[in-house]
């Protein structure tokens, strides 16, 4: 982000302590996270310090300090997920979108997170896309369910 751009939402959002929460989210929307080097640019121009920055960047959930992808994919792995094959269907996602657990794909369209029990176990096992819980999933099924979050 350059400083132009950041001048631009600062004088959007104002520089009072509720319009620090907007620019943070009009920056996590532009570049997916809130990378440091434009905190500092933040920090310098509105006279805050870092550690008010940090503090808001991870306290609210929506904020993230690396980059993720358009669409958040949790993978349950709890213990009902887990025995109905909730970790086949995370390894075969894993090889399909060529990420580790926890990364971000190269075109910054997923994020593959393992999570512990989503609250539907009666459906595993369960993976959710950004809103959206798929249950009963099969790894012949990821194919379809990918192709809907574009
Ligand atoms: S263990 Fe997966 S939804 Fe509960």
């Amino acid at each position: 982000m350059t400083k132009e751009e950041l001048n631009s939402i600062i004088e959007e959002r104002g520089t009072g302590a509720p319009p620090l929460v907007g620019i943070l989210q009009e920056i996590q929307k532009r570049e997916h996270c809130l990378p440091f080097r434009t905190l500092e640019m933040v920090a310098e121009r509105l006279a805050t310090p870092m550690s008010r920055l940090y503090s808001l960047a991870t306290f609210y959930k929506s904020f993230t300090l690396k980059p993720v992808g358009r669409h958040a994919i949790d993978v349950c792995l709890g213990t009902t997920c887990h025995v109905c094959g909730g970790r086949r269907i995370m390894d075969r996602l894993l090889l399909a979108l060529h990420v580790i657990e926890g990364g971000t794909t190269s075109d910054h369209r997923f994020t593959v997170t393992p999570v512990r029990c989503l609250g539907c176990c009666s459906i595993a096992p369960v993976i959710r896309i950004d809103s959206t819980v798929y249950g009963h999933v099969t790894q012949s099924q990821l194919a379809k369910i990918l192709e809907k979050h574009d």
